[in-house]
C-alpha cells in the first residue's frame, strides 16, 4: 500500500476515537478472534505459539498494543497541557500504521493461506460461527458496522 498522507490534527477527541477504535474493534474484536480462536485452532494442527508464523503475529499484536499505549499516554499529556506530546502521538500513530500494514500483508498472503490449507471446511465453518458469537458480545457502538462508519468519517477528514 502506498504511504498515506495524513493531515495533522490537534483534535484530542479524534485521537481518543482512534485509540478506542483500535482497542475495541481492531484489538478487542479482530485480534481477539485470532488469538482466542484461530491461532489455538492452528495450534491443534501443529502451529507453535512460541516460534514460527503464529508467534510472529502474536509478537506484532504486542508491538501494536505498545504503540496504542504510547498514543494514549500522549493524549493524557496533551490533555494535561503538554503541547509537545502531539509529536509522540504522531510517532506512535505512524509506527502503528506501518506495523499494521505489514502485519495485514503477512496474514493475508501467508498465515491465512496456511490456515486455509490446514483446516477442514467443517473446522472453518465452526470458526465462523464462533466469530459471529464474539461479535454479538461487542459493545454495539464499536461493532463492525459502526466502527467502519467511524473509520470512514475519520478518513474523509484526514486522508
Ligand atoms: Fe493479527
Ligand atoms: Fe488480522
Amino acid at each position: 500500500m502506498a504511504a498515506m498522507v495524513m493531515k495533522q490534527s490537534t483534535n484530542i477527541e479524534d485521537f481518543e476515537l482512534v485509540v478506542n477504535l483500535i482497542r475495541k474493534f481492531a484489538d478487542g474484536f479482530h485480534h481477539a478472534k485470532e488469538e482466542d480462536l484461530l491461532f489455538p485452532k492452528m495450534g491443534e494442527k501443529g502451529f507453535s505459539p512460541v516460534q514460527g508464523p503464529v508467534a510472529v503475529m502474536l509478537h506484532e499484536h504486542v508491538q501494536g498494543r505498545n504503540y496504542v499505549k504510547g498514543m494514549a499516554d500522549g493524549i493524557a499529556r496533551l490533555r494535561g497541557g503538554e503541547s509537545g506530546a502531539i509529536n509522540d502521538i504522531y510517532q506512535n500513530l505512524a509506527g502503528y500504521a506501518q506495523l499494521l500494514q505489514s502485519h495485514i500483508g503477512k496474514e493475508n498472503n501467508i498465515l491465512f493461506r496456511m490456515a486455509d490449507q490446514a483446516l477442514s471446511a467443517e473446522e472453518q465453518a465452526g470458526l465462523l460461527e464462533q466469530f459471529a458469537a464474539v461479535e454479538q458480545q461487542l459493545d454495539s457502538e464499536y461493532n463492525a458496522e459502526n466502527s467502519i462508519a467511524k473509520i470512514e468519517k475519520l478518513a474523509a477528514t484526514y486522508l
